[in-house]
């Protein structure tokens, strides 16, 4: 299972990348916004961190300005993907950039439907957005179970399921098991995968216990 980052925070990015797990970034408008930064700026500030594909978002909602906006997204470097809404226009604008060899990603996906149409239309990503179904109380990975059973049974859909809106460790274990390819997350939950009180609480008894030894690694040849 690959990671990606679901953030514009600089830092955090930079931070998660230095460890070695970071797959790609995906940003959204909201996320821009929070960061109060220019959106090329941030996008330059990421690519120059990561390798791996960054999801940038266009903002228009018809066909030939989301061609237009997702042609000069992809301009500023090889590893953009270009991010455009699950509507007829963004349907034909993923068409459209994928003949044209760019990478898109079909965002705002909430249903197997949807799904199956963005994989008609070439999307390199499909982004089912499992928290904001959970808030509506319906459940979210049941939807990344169909989408994984309908994609199986295509092998020349080669869309990835990018698993997006999650909201806790449970969902990315949950994602694995299913077998999606990809999981963004935000990374303050990232964090929390490594986290456990029993890693905490064993560590802090075996450090207790080496104290009393007196002993040092580094002290001896
Ligand atoms: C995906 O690419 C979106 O940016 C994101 O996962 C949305 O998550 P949210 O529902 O927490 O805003």
């Amino acid at each position: 299972m690959k990671f990606f980052v679901d953030t514009a925070d600089i830092d955090a990015i930079r931070d998660l990348a230095d460890t070695g797990l970071l797959d790609g970034v995906t940003t959204n408008p909201s996320l821009v916004a929070k960061s109060g930064r220019d959106f090329f700026d941030v996008l330059k500030d990421i690519c120059d961190i990561v390798d791996g594909p960054v999801s940038a978002e266009v903002t228009a909602t018809d066909f030939e300005t989301m061609l237009s906006e997702g042609q000069s997204l992809a301009k500023r470097a090889d590893n953009i993907v270009v991010k455009v809404p699950l509507t007829w226009d963004g349907l034909k604008a993923c068409k459209a950039l994928r003949q044209s060899g760019i990478m898109v990603n079909v965002t705002l996906c909430f249903s197997a439907s949807q799904a199956i149409l963005a994989a008609k239309a070439g999307a390199s990503f499909i982004s089912p957005f499992v928290g904001r179904l959970d808030d509506i109380s319906e459940d979210g990975m049941a939807l990344i179970s169909d989408i994984r059973e309908i994609y199986d049974n295509y092998p020349n859909f080669e869309t990835e399921i990018l698993v997006a809106s999650i909201r806790h460790p449970g969902h990315i274990v949950e994602a694995a098991r299913i077998g999606a390819d990809i999981c963004t997350v935000p990374p303050d939950i990232l964090h929390k995968l490594v986290q456990h009180p029993l890693t905490d609480k064993g560590l802090a008894a075996f450090l207790a216990d080496w104290k009393k030894t007196g002993q040092s690694i580094l002290d001896r040849k």
